[in-house]
Parts: C-alpha cells; sequence; structure tokens
C-alpha cells in the first residue's frame, strides 16, 4: 500500500508547468479512434486513466504507445468493437468510447463504466441521445449492445442537463454520421471545446463548442494530426490551493486564466492577489485568509464540482465561516470526515457543508477516497502542523501526475511511501 508521507508546514514558492488535462485527454484519445492512420497527442498527462484508455485503444485493435508525455495512436486496422468489463470499470470515462467505436464501427458492446465514488453516475443521458442518433441499445447481464443498422444519422438533441461526458459521446458519434446533429443545452466546459479542437484538426466540421448549442456536420473521414492537450484547470485549482493552505506564493505556467474565472474569484475573495498575464497565473497568499459567501458548484462556467474539496481545505483555515452547496454529484464530501481528523470544524447536510475556519489543523493519518478528495486532503497536509500520512495514492495518481514530485520542487516536505 502506498502513502504520501507530507511533513507540513513549508511556505511554497516558485514556479510550476502545468500538466495536461486528465478530463481532455481521455475523450482526446476516444477521439484518436476516429482519424484514419497516426495522431500524435503532446502534452498527454502520465496518469493511470491515460493508460487506461490506451488499453482500451489496444484491445480494440489501435495501436496506442506512451513515451514523454506524448500519446501517438495508429488505427490503420482498428476493427474491434468489444471493450471488456475490466477495462469499463477501471475508468467512468470508459464510456466516452461509446461514440467513438460507433462512430467508426458502427457497433458497440460495452459494459457500465466504472469510476470514483461520487454518488449514482447514470448513463441515461448519453443513451437516450446515440438512440436518437439512430443506435439500437439493448442491454443483457449488464452488457450494453449497440448497432446502428442505417448508420448514424444527424439529430436535433436536447440534453436535460449539460453533461461533459454525454456532450463528449455525442460529438464523438455523431462526427463521421450523415448529416447535421444539433446538440442543445451541451456542456460547455473548456475540454469539450478542446476535443472540438482535436476533431476539427483531424477534418471534422464542429461549429460552437463552448456555447450551449453545438452544430456538427458530418464528414465521410478523419485524418491524423498532432495536437497538443489543453492544461488541467483542476490541477491548476489544486496547486492554488496548495498556495493558500501554505501561505505561498506561485506561478503557474501555461494556463489558460480564463478557464479558471470562477476558481481565482473565489481565492480573491479569500484575499489572496491572483495575477494572470498570458498563459500564467500569479498568485500569492498571505494568511489567514478570509472566509467567503456561499460557494455554489455548477456546470461551466460556474465554480467546478472538481475544485470543491481542495478549496474547501483552503477554506479550513480561512478567518469566519464559509459555506458550500454540491450540485453536481450526490455524494462529493467523503473528504470531509478526513478534514475533520486534521482538526477541520467543518459540517455537512446533505449537498450542503458550513466550514468554521480554524487557526491550524494538524498531521493525521488520513484516506483519500477519490481523487480530488485525495488531493484536498494533500493540500491541507501541506499546511498542517506536523506530519500527515494519506493513504488510498491510487485514487490522487488517477488524475495527478507525480504528486509528491510536483509539490517537492515548490518546496514541500512530501514523498511517497512503500508498503
Ligand atoms: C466529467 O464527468 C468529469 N470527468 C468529472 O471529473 C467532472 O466532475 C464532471 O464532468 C462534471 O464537471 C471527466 O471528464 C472524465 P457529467 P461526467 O456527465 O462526464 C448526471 C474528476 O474528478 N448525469 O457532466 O461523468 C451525473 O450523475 C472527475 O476529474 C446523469 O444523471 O459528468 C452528474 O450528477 C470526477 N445522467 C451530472 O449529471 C447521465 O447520463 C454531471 O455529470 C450523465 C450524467
Amino acid at each position: 500500500m502506498q502513502r504520501l508521507i507530507i511533513k507540513g508546514g513549508k511556505r511554497l514558492c516558485g514556479e510550476i508547468k502545468v500538466q495536461g488535462a486528465k478530463n481532455s485527454a481521455l475523450p482526446l484519445l476516444a477521439g484518436c479512434l476516429l482519424a484514419e492512420g497516426r495522431t500524435v497527442l503532446t502534452r498527454c498527462p502520465e496518469l493511470s486513466d491515460v493508460f487506461t484508455a490506451c488499453r482500451i485503444l489496444n484491445e480494440l485493435g489501435c495501436k496506442c504507445s506512451f513515451r514523454d508525455n506524448t500519446a501517438v495512436t495508429d488505427t490503420s486496422g482498428a476493427e474491434g468493437f468489444c471493450i471488456s468489463e475490466a477495462l469499463m470499470r477501471e475508468m467512468r470515462s470508459s464510456i466516452v468510447f461509446m461514440g467513438a467505436v460507433l462512430g467508426r464501427t458502427g457497433k458497440c458492446e460495452l459494459s457500465y463504466p466504472g469510476g470514483c465514488e461520487l454518488g449514482p453516475r447514470p448513463i441515461d443521458m448519453h443513451i437516450t441521445a446515440l438512440r436518437q442518433l439512430g443506435v439500437k441499445i439493448s442491454e443483457e447481464h449488464g452488457r450494453i449492445s449497440c448497432v446502428c443498422p442505417k448508420g448514424i444519422r444527424g439529430a436535433v438533441i436536447d440534453l436535460p442537463f449539460p453533461s461533459v461526458g454525454a456532450t463528449e459521446n455525442i460529438m464523438l458519434a455523431a462526427v463521421c454520421g450523415e448529416g447535421e446533429t444539433l446538440i442543445r443545452n451541451a456542456a460547455r466546459e473548456p475540454e469539450i471545446r478542446d476535443l472540438a479542437a482535436l476533431l476539427n484538426r483531424c477534418g471534422a466540421d464542429i461549429r460552437g463548442a463552448g456555447c450551449s448549442t453545438i452544430r456538427i456536420n458530418g464528414v465521410k473521414s478523419l485524418h491524423g494530426c498532432e495536437y497538443e492537450v489543453m492544461p488541467d484547470r483542476i490541477a491548476a485549482a489544486t496547486y492554488m490551493a496548495a498556495a493558500a493552505t501554505t501561505g505561498g506564493e506561485l506561478g503557474l505556467l501555461g494556463v489558460n486564466c480564463e478557464d479558471v474565472r470562477a476558481v481565482t474569484a473565489v481565492f480573491e475573495e479569500m484575499g489572496a492577489a491572483v495575477y494572470c498575464p498570458e498563459n500564467s497565473i500569479f498568485i500569492s497568499c498571505a494568511r489567514p485568509l478570509r472566509a467567503v459567501r456561499m460557494i455554489r458548484t455548477m456546470p461551466y462556467p460556474g465554480f467546478p464540482t472538481d475544485a470543491q474539496a481542495v478549496v474547501m481545505a483552503a477554506l479550513a483555515t480561512a478567518r469566519g465561516s464559509s459555506m458550500i452547496a454540491e450540485n453536481i454529484f450526490e455524494c462529493r464530501y467523503r473528504h470531509v470526515d478526513e478534514l475533520v481528523r486534521m482538526g477541520a470544524d467543518i459540517k455537512t447536510s446533505g449537498r450542503t457543508a458550513v466550514i468554521q475556519g480554524v487557526s491550524r489543523l494538524y498531521g493525521a493519518n488520513v484516506m483519500a477516497h477519490e481523487l480530488r478528495g485525495g488531493a484536498a486532503l494533500v493540500a491541507a497536509a501541506l499546511g498542517a502542523e506536523g506530519m500527515t500520512a494519506v493513504s488510498g495514492v491510487q485514487y490522487i495518481d488517477r488524475g495527478y501526475e507525480q504528486i509528491e514530485r510536483a509539490f517537492g520542487s515548490l518546496g514541500a516536505d512530501i514523498r511517497r511511501a512503500f508498503g
């Protein structure tokens, strides 16, 4: 069992290049399946979920190699349409391969995806939308079988909620389909823009990504290209939280400030100084910080649910009382009990958390139950008095590239312990 051992209290200082975005790299890798020949994704983060995506591609007959943050895919001879249950269970985003496999082969067999424990994560919107595109879907013994006898046909799809994954699946399925597809109430997250940009570079005709209405004109085929994965806005938020817990000063390089506006606004409200020159964010935090008014997690451009836990870690030692309403996932407060072990004063009731700032947190043995909650424990531990051991590191590794090396380079006393 691996743990992160953190001796808190070191002020973090310095500059760091932010990794490529996990939540973009995964759908982009699915998108590579649609391009004929070779596609090169640079700034691809070295993460366990990215390796799982490569293994799914391999299982489908697509060559996928990974080296020095570059993934190279080659679809020559990729005719597979079945994804094994073992790979589907490894991560939630395995579901975006559904649209890509359908787009490539006109059929697909897979099972329900796994992923972090954030409460129920149904895929009903994905299924309904794909049916509207002409896909016949049946389920038996947990396996989902899809065929489109007449091929993918464009349609007008009104999503009941701007689901990120459903928007991506529709785009992937429709991009090489027949005619025009309109997605209304589409997710507007920057990762959607990134997927459209990759597909367009491969020859697709997608307009409006990043807005609520996306228009896709089906094209006959896509070709390979070289593309750089967008920066990870949630990793950037995590560094900002660590600057806040340690009273540090950090320069985050290669991030689009606009993509994290809702998060930087909260840190500014806490009293941090944030400066955003082109493609970077500089944040300086003199402690103690102040509590903030209500934070409500919302679809983009609202405050991202993925940054809720790390911002909570920063608020745990801010002066005064803050409130968070988690509106996206039902069960995204599993880090709270662990923060409380470290001395935080946080109470939850349903989707609401009330954080009463304490003067300091103390090191403790804590457990990550999921990715972002785990990152929050690391951010809290970096500012806490004494030693913290964080277990459940496998969750953190899903989304953060060698987190101990990244924080170590900024002055943290952090190491990984094995066994
Ligand atoms: C993506 O998940 C991200 N994952 C999540 O990041 C992120 O928290 C989430 O979007 C919201 O921003 C990836 O991009 C790989 P949704 P996704 O479909 O696509 C409900 C992280 O920590 N819903 O927008 O699964 C759903 O249950 C991860 O990096 C349905 O009810 O999110 C949730 O309540 C965790 N039916 C809400 O919509 C559906 O068919 C938002 O889900 C689909 C979704």
